[in-house]
């Protein structure tokens, strides 16, 4: 399989292997999955930078799951950065699950956005405010627990969720795309 990973080898929604369910990875990581997990990673990383994303074709990107370059395994890479291109985030899970989770819900005023998915898919997107996930993380060499909320919250469900086969907009409600639930925090 090719590693490169590009706007044009990322899976799309329109292959339906992108709603296979992942395994968990067997520890110790062996060098292959090691591999696979740090190129997810730099794909991330290189994404927000405009020069190397147009010349690679990437889109930009907070997070990518394995199975959006064909690997049906429980592996996600997620880099947030601030405005000035610093990273305060950054994650390669293995294995990462969601222990616990807040009744108090939350959503992106703009709505959520995936490499995988290219057609627009207008509405609010609800998700737990708060989540606690346990994970190995590679870049630490150990099992860590990740207490997040907001928009980091937002993007572990989001990529956890890629382990499930499900998508975005799958949560959208059909009926009332924009349904503002007045108990949920809104994150402009
Ligand atoms: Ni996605």
């Amino acid at each position: 399989m090719s590693m490169l990973i590009n706007n044009d080898t990322i899976i799309k929604d329109d292959n339906e292997l992108i709603r296979k369910k992942s395994e968990d990875v067997s520890l110790p990581l062996s060098s292959e999955d090691k591999e696979t997990l740090l190129k997810m990673l730099k794909y991330v990383d290189d994404s927000t930078d405009n020069e190397i994303a147009e010349k690679e074709n990437l889109r930009p990107a907070v997070g990518i799951s394995a199975i959006q370059i064909g690997i049906p395994k429980k592996m996600t890479a997620i880099i947030l950065k601030d405005s000035e291109g610093k990273k305060i985030v950054e994650y390669a899970l293995v294995n990462p699950k969601i222990v616990s989770e807040s009744v108090e819900k939350t959503y992106l005023s703009t709505g959520e956005g995936c490499l995988s998915v290219e057609k627009e898919h207008e509405g609010y997107v609800y998700r737990a405010r708060r989540v606690k996930v346990k994970a190995y993380d590679i870049l630490q060499d150990k099992e860590i627990i990740i207490k997040a909320s907001g928009y980091l919250a937002v993007i572990l469900q989001h990529e956890l969720d890629h382990f499930k086969g499900m998508l975005y907009y799958d949560h959208i409600n059909a009926n009332a795309p924009f349904y503002e639930d007045p108990e949920a925090i809104v994150i402009e």
